[in-house]
């Protein structure tokens, strides 16, 4: 398997096939348009070339503060929202054992953790009593510099650490990433001689995470970012050029199809719990790319086998609008086999000496079969195993796919302006200066 492998045979009936066909032409241009940045949004197209193009120092220099805050830190909290915080999470939770949060922090392995992501009181009361009197350090992540949530996390959990390690101490263990000039982050960091990353301009927060955005958290984490990049590097160059062989462009041809078809649903599937946060990565790139103007595919996510017992009715037989990706990894990275039991009580032992994951394969397979067979077109992606490299390279897939399905679909991927329509009402209810007009309105 050379990058990943995409299957759509179970997607397609006649029709839908019809449409992938004739969306051909236009999916070419869309990647070209990427390419030689003539599309809507092409001011955010800084992401297409981060992999290839990001320079070793800035590699370096990233690999040098994570060092610095692994060795000196038991917690590393991780501050940002959106585009700021899923990238970081989705790798971390990928990669990491699925019982970190309940192992002891080993020196020069700090635990990271992440805050600014809501604005749930017991949430930080319950972080800064975890953090009372241990060695703990900050990232602290927003391009506009001005977003609310992280700015209050960023200012609790600041005096916080002010007031643990000294004022001179703490500086040493806070890093900013935002914009290179403007917000109040800038400003802030500027002031308190934060060491500080810069999110480049013409890349948004959702295609951010193979910037210093998400490549610090990850390398505090302990991951390698060297590989993350490669992996994306070889994805980039698999979806260069427009054609049958780019398997971007076929996911984005066959969505937009079944969009066209009356499939106003993506369910993007797992079978492997680690993939939990991947999709909520997936379904905001989707989400805030395509969903403008009217028009979007729903993004929305289920983790299987775990949903196939709370959601599998729904999807067996409900309102037949949805499809589904499922993201397969082929090759677990341990080895767990069902023990035999003399007394077969359970009367499982037909699975007896069988790998855990040869169970879940099959579960897999049937799922999928049995969905096709109920009107929910079946798309599958498949990565060799779980890691940095593979990771990278589903993360430029989805992001370049992402790219040529807005262009297909006829919005701007690379805005939001949606986003804002809360913060306004927010702001006015809480009486932020310059509000003022709008809370009388309401
Ligand atoms: O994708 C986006 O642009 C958003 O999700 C942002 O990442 C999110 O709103 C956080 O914004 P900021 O990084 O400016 O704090």
């Amino acid at each position: 398997m050379k990058t990943i492998d995409i299957n759509i045979q179970d997607a397609a009936d006649a029709a839908v096939k019809e449409k992938f066909d004739a969306l051909r032409p236009e999916a070419d241009e869309a990647v070209s348009r990427l390419e030689d940045g003539t599309g809507e949004g092409a001011d955010f197209l800084g992401w297409v070339k981060l992999p290839s193009a990001t320079p070793e120092k800035l590699m370096a220099d990233i690999s040098a503060t994570a060092g610095r805050l692994r060795r000196n830190c038991d917690f590393v909290v991780c501050i940002g929202i959106g585009g700021s915080y899923l990238g970081a999470k989705a790798v971390i939770s990928a990669l990491s054992d699925s019982f970190a949060d309940f192992r002891a922090p080993a020196p020069g392995s700090p635990k990271v953790l992440f805050a600014g992501q809501n604005i749930g009181e017991e949430y930080i009361h319950e972080l800064k009593s975890l953090l009372d009197g241990r060695r703990f350090g900050i990232i602290v992540i927003s391009k506009s510099g001005t977003t609310t949530e992280p700015a209050i996390a960023f200012r609790i959990l600041k005096d916080m650490l002010v007031a643990q390690a000294g004022a001179d101490k703490a500086k040493e263990l806070i890093v900013a990433v935002t914009d290179e000039k403007k917000g109040a982050l800038r400003t802030l960091a500027g002031q308190e001689g934060y060491e500080t990353y810069v999110i480049p301009d013409d890349v948004g927060g959702r295609f951010s995470v193979l910037t210093p955005v998400g490549l610090l958290p990850i390398a505090v984490a302990g991951f390698d970012i060297a590989r993350l990049m490669a992996g994306a590097a070889e994805m980039e160059r698999a979806t260069l050029r427009p054609g049958d062989d780019n398997p971007a462009e076929t996911y984005a041809r066959m969505r937009n199809a079944l969009y066209r078809s009356g499939k106003k649903i993506e369910l993007l599937v797992n079978f492997n719990p680690k993939l939990h946060f991947f999709s909520e990565w997936w379904k905001q790139l989707y989400g805030e790319s395509e969903g403008k103007d009217g028009k979007g595919i729903f993004p929305a996510s289920v983790d299987f086998t775990t949903d196939l017992h709370s959601m599998g009715q729904w999807i067996q037989q409900g309102e037949r609008s949805i499809f589904e990706t499922v993201v397969s990894v082929k090759e677990p990275a341990v080895t767990e086999r069902i023990p035999e039991d003399a007394q077969n009580l359970d009367g499982i032992n037909y699975l007896a000496g069988k790998r855990v994951d040869e169970v879940n394969k099959m579960a897999e397979l049937g799922t999928r079969m049995a969905h096709a067979d109920g009107g929910v077109p079946v798309m599958r992606v498949e990565v060799r195993s779980l890691d940095e490299h593979t990771l990278g390279q589903l993360i430029y897939f989805f992001e370049k796919a992402c790219g040529i399905s807005g262009y297909l679909l006829g919005v701007n991927p690379f805005d939001q302006p949606g986003v804002e329509a809360y913060k306004k009402n927010m702001f006015a209810l809480l009486g932020k200066p310059g509000y003022e007009s709008l809370h009388k309105k309401s």
